[in-house]
């Protein structure tokens, strides 16, 4: 599994955390986030790991702000990007099911009821359900093209 992720300075030690436990499973992580707190513009970061994701080498995306939110707003904004940004280990669970995002969103400055590992292995470890769920998939991503 190969991973492109980035992220501002409002999460760089969630992004190293999240590198440590993906690549103890075996994942391959590239990192185009920043590894400082010096300030910088997360839709810049997003662009970014959304371009190189769509060059196709990658399986998935990961982002991270310090809520996950402008970065995921950002990054659902480029065609053919679908971000989730889950609360939780049963909502990374469901959306990996239900939504098949190419891309997860997670906030450096969110206290998780779940730890990061739990949330990323519910993700990982689940499969797309496909059926009525692909339906709703095309019919989401229709609407880019409106
Ligand atoms: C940066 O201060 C912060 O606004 C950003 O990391 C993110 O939380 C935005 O949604």
């Amino acid at each position: 599994m190969k991973i492109i992720i980035g992220n501002d300075h409002g999460a760089v030690e969630l992004k190293k955390k999240i590198i440590n436990h993906l690549t103890s499973k075996g994942f391959e992580c590239v990192n185009i986030g920043v590894d400082t707190e010096d300030s910088v513009d997360y839709p810049d970061i997003a662009e970014k790991a959304c371009a190189e994701y769509l060059k196709g080498d990658y399986d998935y995306g990961i982002l991270c702000c310090g809520t996950g939110i402008g970065i995921s707003i950002s990054a659902n904004k480029v065609e053919g990007i679908r971000c989730a940004l889950p609360q939780d280990s049963y909502a990374a669970e469901m959306t990996k099911k239900h939504n098949n995002p190419n891309f997860i969103a997670f906030g450096g400055r969110i206290e998780y009821k779940d730890n990061i590992e739990d949330m990323l292995n519910a993700f990982f470890d689940n499969n797309f359900e496909a059926g009525r769920h692909q339906n709703r998939i095309d019919k989401m991503m229709a609407l880019e093209k409106r």
